[in-house]
């Protein structure tokens, strides 16, 4: 696996893997990496001939209070996991390379930047949006992979892909989930043995919608708050929000009446978990 630290390398990589045909996967990432990011490592390997994977932990989209200071990056863990996945090559540029001094340049998806997890974290999905375009016009994938468990950010930037008209596939693969069912997440390092038992209530206000919707409930309030109750009944947890949402549009629906996505945010201490499940 070759290591890039410069766009020009990567570049190069990249346009020398097409001209001999291949199909180029990408996974961008910010390292940490955990089995949810090896999953679509290999999905991309099952569908692309090249894949690049980036890590590189994006300063635009953390706020002012937020962990990027202390965010996990156990670079050299990450590189073995990457080369025992076989990626054929790891883009991680500093900074400077990404926002040379100066840069003045962002992408805003308007409107949808604000729901969801971008009501809680002001100007986060300006810095996705924005990052992600780059790293798109950097590495020129023919796919690129998401992973489910970020689903605000998933529509946000299959908007920005179709607004303007980026040449790239948008593939989002399932969550991939502890067998105690939390979400895999970088920020469950952070989590003490206590409060790992906590976060668990995140998937279980999920798993107590989805009985509520099998039994036959179709009301989305009563669903929200029929998850809500077991949130508020874990004293390690503090919810952000509880949302049942059109997947595309992020807006609140009154009846789950077609594919409708069920998200949770809650703060477990001080480190802030998502997860969510799609209904219907
Ligand atoms: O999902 C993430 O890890 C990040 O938001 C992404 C897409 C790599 C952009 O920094």
């Amino acid at each position: 696996m070759k290591v890039c630290r410069t766009i020009e390398e990567v570049r190069g990589l990249s346009r020398g893997a097409r001209s001999e045909g291949r199909r180029i996967g990408f996974v961008p990432t910010m390292g940490a990496l955990h089995e949810g990011h090896l999953s679509l490592v290999r999905a991309a390997k099952a569908e692309c001939e090249f894949v690049i994977v980036s890590i590189f932990v994006n300063p635009t989209q953390f706020g002012p209070n937020e962990d990027l200071e202390r965010y996990p990056r156990p670079f050299e863990r990450d590189r073995e996991m990457l080369e025992r996945e076989e990626a054929d090559a790891l883009f991680a540029p500093d900074v400077e390379e990404i926002y040379p001094p100066g840069a003045l340049t962002f992408v805003s998806v308007e409107e949808l930047s604000g729901k969801l997890d971008g009501k809680s974290r002001p100007g986060h999905f300006r810095g996705v949006a924005t990052v992600v375009a780059k790293l798109f016009h950097i590495v020129e994938p023919d796919a690129a992979f998401f992973g489910q468990k970020d689903a605000a950010q998933v529509a946000v930037l299959r908007r920005m892909v179709r607004d303007l008209a980026l040449p790239v596939e948008m593939c989002v693969c399932p969550i991939v989930r502890e067998a105690d069912g939390l979400a895999m997440s970088s920020r469950n390092a952070y989590l003490s043995l206590q409060e790992r038992k906590a976060a668990l209530v995140l998937s279980r206000s999920l798993a107590k919608v989805r009985a509520e919707f099998e039994a036959g409930q179709r009301s989305a309030a009563r669903l929200r708050e029929a998850g809500e109750r077991v949130v508020a009944g874990e004293p390690g947890a503090r919810l952000d929000y509880f949302a049942i949402v059109d997947p595309d549009s992020l807006d609140f629906v009154d009846e789950v009446a077609r594919p409708t996505l069920v998200a949770v945010a809650a703060y477990v201490g001080t480190t802030r978990l998502i997860d969510n499940v799609v209904l219907g």
